[in-house]
């Protein structure tokens, strides 16, 4: 079912809920500012992900790797979680068990609260060497020069983050095949659903029988196994799903 209104039976499904699992993609943080990568003003409208979203592409031109990435992480650092994001760390008040499973390497669910959080694609503000492995901050990255060669080894420090071609974390996707199995209800906020293996996440779930929420301005190749696609922005329903469930268990119905 596609609607732009929030059907009763999502209530009910979540009010007998134990476990929910929830896979967020760039849309959840768009109204916290921070670019989409497909649509419009996507960011891969702009620029091409093969010269700067690649190992190879890094090797090349590290230089402009990093020019790409330092004036990303200023934007996310400038960024605060938007009500979506929040109303997610609100539902853990409501649910037994919440688990996050996020393309984004924003940090912006552990920012606004959540607590259990998979990042499938890496985290933005975290880099490493790509030599020794040691870690940096980006406190130490963002004030030297760039690209930032490591301390230990002299070896090019690289942002924290999963590039095409690369393997995902593997205890992160296996922890979240397992909270997709898991899940009673299960949630495709803000993406497009088109990058694996990540967008696999949503199938296990609908495979072991979770009932499927996506909640999108538009529909995506996942609106075919939602059961329920809501067409609106996540900052906006969100709220207004965990607000009416918060009325609903305290009315004890
Ligand atoms: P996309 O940019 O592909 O898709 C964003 C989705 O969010 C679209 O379907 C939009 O319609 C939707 N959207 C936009 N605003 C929204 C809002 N306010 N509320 C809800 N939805 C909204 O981003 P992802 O699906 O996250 O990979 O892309 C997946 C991966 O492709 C990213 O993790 C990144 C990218 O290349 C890597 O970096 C490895």
């Amino acid at each position: 079912m596609i609607t732009e209104t929030i059907p009763q039976i999502v209530y009910e499904k979540l009010k007998s809920s134990r476990t929910i699992g929830v896979f967020t993609g760039a849309g959840m943080s768009a109204e916290s500012n921070i670019p989409t990568f497909r649509g419009n003003e996507g960011l891969w409208k702009k620029f091409k992900p093969e010269e700067l979203a690649n190992f190879d592409a890094f090797m090349r031109n590290p230089e402009l790797v990093w020019e790409w990435y330092s004036a990303r992480k200023k934007i996310i650092h400038g960024s605060k979680p938007n009500p979506g994001h929040f109303a997610l760390a609100e539902l853990e008040q409501l649910i037994d068990e919440v688990i996050i499973i996020t393309q984004n390497i924003d940090n912006l669910h552990r920012r606004a609260g959540s607590t259990t959080v998979y990042e499938l694609h890496g985290n933005i503000e975290r880099n490493y060497c790509i030599k020794c492995g040691e870690h940096y901050s980006d406190d130490v990255i963002l004030s030297g020069s760039l690209p930032p060669i490591c301390t230990k080894c002299n070896g090019l420090v690289r942002p924290d983050v999963v590039w095409f071609g690369e393997y995902l974390p593997q205890d992160e996707f296996s922890a979240s095949e397992n909270a997709a199995r898991m899940s009673d209800v299960f949630f495709s906020l803000g993406t497009s659903g088109i990058v694996y293996p990540a967008a696999s996440i949503p199938h296990i779930a609908k495979y072991a029988g979770a009932f499927i929420v996506e909640i999108n301005p538009e529909t995506t190749p996942l609106s075919e196994i939602a059961d329920i696609t809501i067409l609106g922005k996540s900052g906006i329903i969100l709220p207004e799903i965990i607000n009416e469930l918060k009325s609903i268990k305290n009315e004890g119905t």
